[in-house]
């Protein structure tokens, strides 16, 4: 991006405008629109139209200076440069009319103005989840040599305060998509700008229309213990006053990790996603650097906050005795095979007798729960007239991989942390089996590469289609777990079947809505005056 002054003449320009009107010349590589008004007045501004690139040549003048671009009727006041319909800025250039020459100023802003221009149009378009304005003013951004991780900074600022009960996948995926972009995009420069794309437009989306939800500003003496306390009661306004405080101090994530950590744990709580989140800040915060770590620490803390307790539904309320049994001396053996099909208490019960090898009890679940997502019926998915409780669909299964991902991961680093993850792992496990098929046939769905499979689902994931963005996100978070696993563990026995599990839920098909279901509930609960 160079400031060097671009001034360029035409010769005899004016004449032609007096006879026609309007013309194009082409200048410095660039397409440039002439435009002479009733009043005498020389316009100039990029001929392809800043919507989708039509010639702006063939827009329609009024008499106040108002461009119509006739392709979808967006609308420029060349005065003043401003876009009355429609969304991007219209580039226009100063003219000086020098007899019957025409001189074009063509110079570039300043490469900072450029930038600034382009996040304050993303955030424009941001607001209005305009997907495709966001992609262009993204693209915008780079052109004019800014970082383009800055647009996500920057929607990680614009968001954590809208998010009403914290953070969401929105945030947990992005250092996926940033990982997908880094290792999978070849250079290709489209792929690289769908990787950016996704997460700044799910953040756009998860937030919009939402109004502010503001955190407290005042601050409290921190200590691990009182944060601990605060996130057990529930108490929002205290444990952020906490966090800033730490913050003020000059904790990083790094000193926030472990009792965080032990809080996700302290319950089998949100079906998993308080681990899953942890491990998803702290992979953020590695590409986007510590600029966002308040942002992304409060959305985390408030979604903690806000989690479910499913510890204290009947359906897991033998997972706190099972961990107050856990001694640690459990010697048998386990095995996947042993764990596929077993109930909730069944699977609490089994894991708790191999508690002396907490490693290979982790295996053993990973498999059971990658069987169980492979056998996953499709005919429950699809429902339409069974009962609230039987909602199931492939994210169910999902989060079973992606949270055991984040126990391996956060209780390798705090192994005295193995028995909560297991043991919500077998929650997780005992909870699938009702939706599984025995039968299915898998063959189809087998991987005879690993290799050629990841590299193949990776690619589909660039353009994956999914007009929702929570398959699209789940797509790349699972795939992202399962290839983590599969790097540290690649001759482990679940492999075959971790494979089987994801190759079908990629490829297989997503019931995106479902109208019959929710309608013959509601007339349920209704009937039963609720
Ligand atoms: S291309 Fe000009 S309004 Fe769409």
């Amino acid at each position: 991006m160079s400031n060097d002054k671009k001034i360029h003449r035409v010769p005899g320009g004016l004449n032609e405008l007096q006879m026609k009107g309007r013309k194009v010349v082409k200048l410095g590589g660039r397409q440039i629109a002439l435009f002479l008004n009733d009043m005498g007045t020389v316009y100039a501004c990029a001929n392809r139209c800043p919507h989708e690139g039509f010639p702006l040549v063939e827009g329609s003048l009024d008499q106040e200076c108002i461009l119509t671009c006739n392709w979808h009727n967006w609308k420029f006041d060349l005065d003043s440069g401003e876009t009355l319909v429609g969304g991007d800025t219209l580039r226009g250039y100063p003219v000086e009319v020098d007899g019957y020459d025409i001189v074009l100023d063509l110079s570039d802003p300043p490469q900072q103005v450029l930038i600034e221009n382009a996040l304050k149009n993303l955030r424009a378009s941001f607001d209005r989840h305009e997907y495709d304005r966001m992609a262009r003013e993204i693209a915008r951004l780079q052109q004019a040599g800014g970082d383009p991780l800055e647009a996500l900074r920057r929607a990680v600022w614009w968001t954590y305060d809208h998010m009403e009960f914290g953070m969401t996948h929105a945030y947990a995926a992005a250092p996926d998509w940033l990982n997908l972009r880094k290792h999978h995009s070849m250079g290709d420069a489209g792929l690289e700008l769908v990787g950016l794309v996704e997460p700044v437009a799910h953040m756009a989306w998860d937030t919009q229309r939402e109004p502010v939800y503001p955190y407290t500003n005042n601050f409290l003496a921190f200590s691990p213990e009182a944060l601990t306390e605060a996130l057990e009661a529930g108490d929002e306004a205290t444990a952020v006053a906490l966090v800033r405080d730490g913050l003020r101090q000059g904790l990083g994530f790094a000193e926030f990790e472990e009792l965080l950590t032990r809080s996700a744990l302290a319950h089998y709580q949100d079906f998993g996603h308080s681990l899953i989140y942890i491990r998803k800040v702290g992979q953020l915060l590695e590409w986007l650097g510590n600029d966002v770590l308040e942002p992304l620490l409060l959305s985390l803390i408030r979604s903690f906050i806000y989690a479910s307790r499913e510890d204290l539904i009947p359906e897991f309320r033998n997972y706190q005795p099972a961990l107050e049994e856990w001694d640690g001396q459990g010697a048998q053996t386990i095995t996947m095979e042993e764990l596929t099909g077993l109930t909730v208490n069944q699977a609490l019960k089994r894991t708790c007798q191999s508690s002396a090898h907490p490693q290979a009890a982790f295996h053993a679940l990973l498999g059971a729960l990658a069987w169980n997502m492979a056998h996953f019926d499709l005919d429950v998915q699809n429902h339409t007239n069974r009962s609230v409780s039987h909602n199931r669909s492939w994210l169910s299964f999902t989060h079973g991989l992606t949270f055991a991902n984040a126990v391996r991961r956060q209780c390798t680093k705090f192994p005295d942390l193995w028995p909560q993850g297991l043991l919500q792992l077998s929650c997780f496990l005992g909870r699938q089996s009702r939706y599984v098929d025995q039968q299915l046939d898998l063959t189809e769905w087998s991987v005879e590469n690993p290799e050629s499979f990841f590299l193949e689902e990776f690619s589909c994931l660039f353009d994956h289609g999914q007009s929702e963005y929570i398959v699209a996100c789940h797509f790349v978070k699972t795939l992202t777990s399962v290839n983590e696993e599969f790097r540290a563990f690649p001759d482990a026995p679940w492999v075959p079947i971790l494979l089987t599990a994801m190759n079908r839920f990629l490829n297989s098909p997503i019931k995106g809505k479902h109208v019959l279901r929710i309608a013959r509930q509601s007339l349920s609960m209704a009937s039963m005056g609720d």
